[in-house]
């Protein structure tokens, strides 16, 4: 049997990283202004831009302000130069935002609950450099604006960012990615992209953590000021990085965020190093007495949270998962279990876990025998279960088996609406939330694939034109739930609807002006308004959230359909769920080896090669035309026999062929003649 490639260009090894061009990241930490976006009463504001060769000014007379644009989202420290000043007592001030909506010649965006933050400001005595201290640096903004105020004249020589993302990396070698995705949308390449970015931005010095500074204090105390001071710079995890929440704040450890952030970062940069500084951070929290762990890294305060604590053990799996490491597991092994405990401990006599604390992602209604909390717990239940085989510690798994099993039926009995075909919030309620039942889904809380497919279709009836709304948190489009419900369609085997999603939601997260067309936003409302129902301070929210990258992992997983099943990739599969697509290509890296896979939808074949680690091994499924035929899957290295599958007409659905040799593989299926 002779196989035709489709395939002209293999991908390269690691030294050329594919699709370059659609890599945010900045080729150099030095960083200027490429555009501008207002200015008034300044002489030659252009000669500030990035395209502007000369050493000439910008001059600032009298009241004067120009605000730059640097296309993207970026973050970092700024610097001056000056070349001349009328007198030794003038000040420049400097402010940022994310958004074009907060660009301002007197305030920055926010990072407290009300007003806005104050402008940086530089007392300018003489020609020179003046570069903001490092606490000043600012976590993300896309607009930096100069102002000058009172009489007399500055002439600003240069303004440059440090870019201090991804402090880890060498300084030209940010874009060079492990991972790429690209297929026949190219908008859907584009938030692949700009998901692994967003990570990158969340990626920080871990000693200029925490924008929450006025925490403790009464946020209405600012009410409209544009005056909030601000600084970034507590100390937040170990080591030298560390994976944060969003970029402008609130720079600190949320375990919930990171259980989206962390399979986007594996497919695209495999930045473990950042993941374990910041679960570990989590972990150093754990009350020795309770097993609670915090809901968030420090220095936030003391809080209960029954999902986040969960998340947190459920990063401990992600990591197990995405790098195979026993030794790492192995050492959190007895910390995980305590705090399983702890939340086991919650289960009453309806075999439901009671959650008598309302702190989740800041939806509101959390209590009670919630669904999604509940779901949760059962799919850590089920992660804990095969944790514990790997570790050959099988004494508790009888008791969580049982556990889990009587969650499951407690919960379909209970919570299972079956006229609306979705789970209520709780007993006592109407409300059918998105984070619980795209839990339930993802977390096989559902007994059949009918009742995974109602949930998938009923969370799709409700979009808006802007996006899946999440009524537990008000009018509000969360891009972290949303993530969710993308893994609930690809569960529930209805791809088109994900990639529908992606496209309506992060299309326009990453096309609409308002936006930074860089990185993802946190939040906002069901009619496209940047207000986030938690927040009364919508200059506040951030635009560069973990927790919104979603689809980044969901293409590489889902749509390519490259699965790390257990142990680094020891064992996986490759299921690739087109959804209308016609081309794929993706790939990424463990600590076990490469993974990638192409795809080729025909007219009457499909066409796929991919390549595993040697030494693992693996299940294929290929996608199959509506028509009679047949799979035939080659072992181009290493001469494997051939494996041949004939497929009737009446199967419907993917052929998977299981039990197969990592190593490189075409793989055809072929409609009859
Ligand atoms: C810019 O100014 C610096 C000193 O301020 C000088 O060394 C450099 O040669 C100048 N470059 C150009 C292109 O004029
Ligand atoms: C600052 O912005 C305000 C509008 O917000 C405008 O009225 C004022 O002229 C600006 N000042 C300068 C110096 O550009
Ligand atoms: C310039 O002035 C206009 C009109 O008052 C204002 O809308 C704009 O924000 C100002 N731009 C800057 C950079 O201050
Ligand atoms: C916060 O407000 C309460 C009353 O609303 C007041 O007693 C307290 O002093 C305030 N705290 C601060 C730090 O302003
Ligand atoms: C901020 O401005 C308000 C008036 O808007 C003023 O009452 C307050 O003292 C200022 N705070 C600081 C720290 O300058
Ligand atoms: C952080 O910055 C603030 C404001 O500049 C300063 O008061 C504080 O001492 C700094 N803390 C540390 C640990 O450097
Ligand atoms: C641990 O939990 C106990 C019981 O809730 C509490 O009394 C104690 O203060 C906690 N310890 C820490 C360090 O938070
Ligand atoms: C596995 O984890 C251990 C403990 O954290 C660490 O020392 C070791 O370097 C890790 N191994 C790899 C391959 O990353
Ligand atoms: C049950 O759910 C509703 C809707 O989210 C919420 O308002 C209510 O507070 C919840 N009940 C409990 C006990 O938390
Ligand atoms: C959950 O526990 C709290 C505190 O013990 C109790 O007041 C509440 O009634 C319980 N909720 C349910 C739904 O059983
Ligand atoms: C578990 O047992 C298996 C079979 O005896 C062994 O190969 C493996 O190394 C053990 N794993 C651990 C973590 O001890
Ligand atoms: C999900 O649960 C059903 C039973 O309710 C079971 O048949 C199925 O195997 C489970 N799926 C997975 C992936 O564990």
């Amino acid at each position: 049997m002779k196989l035709l490639s489709v395939f002209t260009a293999l991908v390269s090894t690691a030294s050329c990283t594919p699709y370059s061009q659609y890599i945010l990241a900045p080729k150099s930490r030095t960083l200027h202004p490429v555009s501008i976006h207002s200015s008034n009463n300044t002489l030659n504001p252009e000669n500030l831009l990035s395209s502007c060769a000369s050493n000439s000014s910008a001059v600032f007379s009298g009241p004067a302000a120009t605000a730059y644009d640097f296309g993207i989202n970026i973050a970092g420290l700024v610097s001056l130069s000056v070349s001349s000043t009328s007198s030794s007592t003038q000040r420049i001030g400097v402010t940022f935002s994310e958004s074009s909506l907060w660009v301002s010649n007197s305030s920055s965006d926010a990072t407290a609950l009300d007003g806005k933050d104050e402008p940086l400001w530089f007392d300018i005595n003489s020609a020179g450099t003046y570069t903001a201290p490092r606490a000043k640096e600012r976590g993300a903004f896309r607009y930096l604006t100069l102002v000058h105020d009172g009489e007399g004249s500055v002439d600003v020589q240069d303004v440059q960012v440090w870019y201090t993302a991804m402090p880890h990396w060498a300084d030209d070698a940010l874009g060079e990615y492990t991972g790429w995705f690209h297929c026949d949308d190219d908008l859907l390449n584009r938030i692949w992209y700009a998901g692994a970015y967003t990570n990158q931005l969340c990626t920080i010095d871990p000693s200029y953590g925490n924008a929450l500074v006025h925490l403790q204090e009464n946020g209405s105390s600012f009410f409209d000021a544009v005056n909030v001071t601000w600084w970034s710079n507590a100390t937040i995890t170990e080591g030298k990085s560390a994976l944060v929440d969003g970029a402008k704040r609130d720079r600190l450890v949320w375990a919930g965020d990171m259980s989206i952030a962390v399979p986007a970062v594996v497919v695209s940069t495999n930045d473990v190093i950042s993941i374990e500084n910041s679960l570990n951070s989590l972990f150093a929290l754990q009350n020795s007495s309770t097993g609670q762990l915090p809901y968030a890294g420090r220095p936030f305060p003391t809080t209960l949270s029954f999902t986040y604590h969960l998340y947190t053990l459920i990063g401990v799996a992600d990591h197990y998962l995405y790098t195979g490491n026993i030794t790492y597991l192995t050492t959190l092994w007895p910390q995980f279990k305590f705090a399983l405990s702890f939340s086991l401990s919650f289960i009453d006599s309806t075999n439901l876990m009671n959650v008598t604390s309302p702190f989740d992602w800041l939806r509101f209604g959390m209590g009670g025998h919630n669904i999604e909390a509940n779901a949760i717990l059962y799919h850590t239940l089920n992660q804990a279960i095969s944790l514990a085989s790997a570790l050959n510690d099988t004494a508790p798994i009888p008791s969580w088996t049982t556990t889990a099993s009587s969650l499951k039926t407690a919960a379909n009995t209970l919570l299972w609406d079956n006229t609306a075909g979705l789970y209520r919030d709780n007993e006592t309620t109407s409300l059918h939330p998105q984070d619980g039942n795209a839990w339930a889904v993802l977390s096989n809380l559902t007994y059949t694939p009918t009742q995974a497919y109602r949930i998938s279709s009923g969370l799709q009836s409700r979009w808006t034109p802007f996006g899946a709304p999440a009524p537990e948190a008000a009018d509000a489009i969360s891009p972290f739930i949303s993530g969710f419900e993308l893994q609930t369609h690809f569960s529930a085997r209805r791809a088109s609807a994900a990639l529908a999603l992606m496209r309506l939601q992060w299309g326009f997260m990453l096309d609409d002006p308002r936006m930074t067309n860089s990185s993802f936003i946190e939040g906002y409302s069901t009619s496209g308004d940047l207000r986030y129902a938690p927040y009364v301070n919508d200059a506040r929210i951030s635009h560069a959230h973990g927790w919104a990258t979603g689809p980044t992992a969901s293409l590489s997983s889902y749509v390519a359909g490259l699965q790390v099943v257990r142990a680094g990739g020891a064992e996986w599969k490759v299921a690739p769920q087109m959804g209308g697509l016609r081309r794929v290509d993706a790939g990424f890296e463990t600590g076990v080896g490469r993974f990638r896979v192409q795809v080729d939808v025909g007219e009457r074949r499909v066409d796929m090669e991919f390549e595993t680690p040697e030494g693992t091994a693996g299940e294929v499924t290929v996608p199959r035309l509506e028509c009679e035929g047949r799979v035939v899957m080659q072992n181009v290295e290493g001469g494997c026999g051939d494996v041949v599958v004939e497929v009737a007409a009446k199967d419907v659905g993917p052929v998977s062929v299981a039990d197969v040799k990592g190593g490189k593989w075409k793989v055809a299926f072929t409609c009859s003649e």
